[in-house]
């Protein structure tokens, strides 16, 4: 617990993971910078001379890298982070990765070089993203109109990511360690589907939808070019079946089991995500 009245930055601060990380902290009294474009100062990934003013004087950063660690380039953004955030002074590093992408499995590598105390809380995919993110839509519509079969995914509550990377970014013993993160259980979207429809008390079901029609889609609805690479690659590389498979991250982590999908979806339903 060593300095801790210096801030903590949390790039993504304003993000469904980031914005947890900084309430948790700021439970415990704890100081946080938000790392966002509307920040005091301002971080911008598009913008390296952001960076440095960011971080100066935090002791520690959350890195929720924006669009995804995927991308081209990312890798390289997070070595250059890393660089910047030691020359200032800012040694504990944890990074928000992603399970099953070769890219981010770079960044890491990146990160472990650079000489940081680092953790890496490598997860699957958000359950959030039904409630909070682009899913939403398709949860207020009646169908999951996507790309997907019956490849299984175990689902990530991200109050368990945000409780994970406050124990790293406050406690020494998590420094070096690399935690995969996931649900307790596999579901497919189908089975995700009937338990938020369920707990919504809405009629849901997946809608199978080619690769080629669902990229056309978001194309017709104005998506860039870019995004719609990344979405195509995280429902046909990413979700290929080897994310098919749970962790004990959570347990390892902060020893207790990781939340289940249901009670998430229970949540999220009682909280109005799905009106
Ligand atoms: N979603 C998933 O299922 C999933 C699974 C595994 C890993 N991940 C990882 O999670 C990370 C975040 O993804 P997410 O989907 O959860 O998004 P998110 O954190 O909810 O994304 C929004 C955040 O990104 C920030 N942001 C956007 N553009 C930015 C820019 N140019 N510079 C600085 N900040 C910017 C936003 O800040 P402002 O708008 O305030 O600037 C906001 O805080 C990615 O690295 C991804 O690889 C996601």
């Amino acid at each position: 617990m060593a300095g801790m009245t210096s801030p903590t930055l949390i790039i993504g601060g304003t993000g469904k993971t980031g914005r947890r990380v900084a309430a948790r902290l700021q439970e415990r009294c704890l100081p946080v910078r938000i790392g966002s474009r509307d920040g005091t100062p301002p971080f911008d990934w598009e913008d390296r001379a952001t960076w440095a003013p960011a971080l100066q004087g935090t002791r520690a950063a959350y890195i929720a890298f924006y669009p995804d660690l995927a991308v081209p380039g990312a890798p390289e953004a997070i070595a250059e982070l890393a660089r910047v955030a030691l020359a200032g002074g800012t040694r504990r590093l944890v990074l928000l990765s992603g399970r099953g992408e070769e890219e981010a499995e770079r960044a890491e590598r990146e990160l472990i070089a650079s000489g940081a105390e680092w953790t890496i809380v490598r997860c699957s995919w958000f359950s959030q993203n039904f409630s909070e993110e682009y899913l939403r839509d398709h949860v207020m519509a009646g169908q999951l109109a996507l790309p997907v079969g019956d490849v299984p995914e175990p689902f990530v509550d991200v109050e368990d990511i945000a409780d994970v990377a406050v124990a790293a970014l406050t406690d020494d013993r998590h420094i070096g360690e690399l935690y995969e993160l996931t649900g307790p259980r596999l579901l497919t979207f189908a089975d995700a589907a009937a338990e938020i429809g369920e707990a919504a008390g809405r009629t849901l079901r997946v809608a199978p939808v080619s690769e080629q029609d669902f990229a056309a889609g978001l194309a017709h609805d104005g998506v860039p070019g870019d995004v719609i690479s990344l979405m195509r690659y995280l429902f046909s590389v990413v979700l290929d079946g080897r994310n098919a498979s749970v962790t004990d991250g959570v347990q390892r982590a902060l020893g207790r089991p990781a939340r289940d999908f249901r009670a998430y979806a229970a949540r999220a339903a009682a909280a109005g995500a799905w009106r």
